[in-house]
């Protein structure tokens, strides 16, 4: 079996047993894990390439970017270095919010441009208005400028990040492209906190947009509980598996498609292996109820105007 994943990884066909999941947009299926490329790595070019490098190396062939991660020309070498074929790759990039159509429209051409590829699989708005909160009034022009992208070819499919009901609402009233995907920051431990989570996905769900996390380990959040605490490991203990798989899994067993970050081997061979066992009902229920007073969670993204 591992001779015959191996040959065919070598034929470039079917590197791994990575499982996808469908998104929104119809035909349009995407990965359950992919390498996020944000966070800390902002603005770090060799971070970016070298990680990127890495990680395509050992199987990865879904990666997220975003304009606004000014590292779209290392993510682009580090693809066209790894001369793995483009159809077997799912790479999200994002526009950022706030922007009218026609910066929209711009943005996209000069984000190909900088990949060095024809099209994306997907293109999110990044944030439903600018980070500063000013141009939510640009959020229907900024999907139109994203729609037209789809039919000029520039995007297979299309999204957003950080929405919440009501942002994707307006969206929704007007879209004539099926909003593929939310991009939320969802891990362990944010029962409770921040904005309800479980109303989200709740809501995207029935509205067929594929609910994805990112920052799935918690990411700046560093919270070591998460990670190595009692409650993670503990379940992992039991499947030998580490507090983070545990922690990746919780998300993935859900459908939800996750995008971690790392540059350290070890790391992102272990991201990756989580397909392999199963969390049982009731220690799922114990991670839903997982909450941790120390984490913020997200929850300004709904003041958002
Ligand atoms: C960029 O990333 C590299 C590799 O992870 C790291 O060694 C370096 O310190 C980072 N640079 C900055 C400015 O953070
Ligand atoms: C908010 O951010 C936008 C986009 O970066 C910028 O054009 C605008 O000047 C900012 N407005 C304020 C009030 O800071
Ligand atoms: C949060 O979500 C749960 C589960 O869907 C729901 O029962 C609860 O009423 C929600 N809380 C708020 C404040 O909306
Ligand atoms: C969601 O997708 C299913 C299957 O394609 C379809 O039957 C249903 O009408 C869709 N729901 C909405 C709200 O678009």
């Amino acid at each position: 079996m591992l001779v015959l994943w191996y040959c065919l990884c070598l034929l470039g066909r079917i590197c791994q047993a990575i499982p996808s999941v469908p998104t929104g947009m119809p035909g349009v299926n995407m990965p359950l894990i992919g390498l996020g490329t944000g966070g800390h790595w902002v603005r770090n070019s060799s971070a970016v390439y070298e990680g990127t490098k890495l990680a395509l190396g050992l199987g990865y062939r879904h990666l997220d970017t975003a304009y606004g991660y000014g590292t779209l020309r290392d993510l682009g070498k580090a693809i066209a270095e790894s001369g793995i074929h483009r159809d077997e790759l799912f790479i999200t990039s994002k526009v950022p919010g706030g922007l009218d159509g026609p910066a929209t429209t711009a943005v996209v051409k000069e984000s190909l441009e900088a990949l060095g590829l024809p099209s994306v699989d997907l293109m999110l708005i990044h944030f439903p208005a600018a980070w500063n909160g000013t141009g939510g009034e640009n959020r229907v022009a900024a999907w139109r400028a994203l729609e037209r992208a789809v039919s000029a070819g520039q995007a297979r499919a299309i999204g957003v990040s950080h929405f919440c009901p009501r942002h994707l609402e307006e969206i929704l009233a007007v879209a004539t492209v099926p909003v593929a995907v939310n991009q939320a920051e969802y891990h362990v431990g944010m029962f409770g906190t921040g904005v309800n989570k479980t109303d989200g996905i709740a809501f995207d769900t029935a509205h067929n947009v594929t609910y994805e996390s990112f920052m799935p380990l918690c990411g700046q959040c560093r919270d070591p509980e998460l990670i190595t605490g009692p409650v993670t490991n503990g379940i992992g203990h039991k499947y030998g598996k580490t507090g983070a798989q545990v922690a990746l899994r919780w998300l993935v067993q859900q459908g939800i498609p996750v995008i971690p970050r790392s540059g350290n081997k070890q790391h992102q061979l272990d991201n990756m292996d989580i397909f392999d066992f199963e969390l049982s009902t009731e220690d799922m229920k114990s991670l839903d109820k997982f909450s941790n007073s120390k984490l913020s969670g997200s929850g300004g993204d709904c003041d958002v105007a």
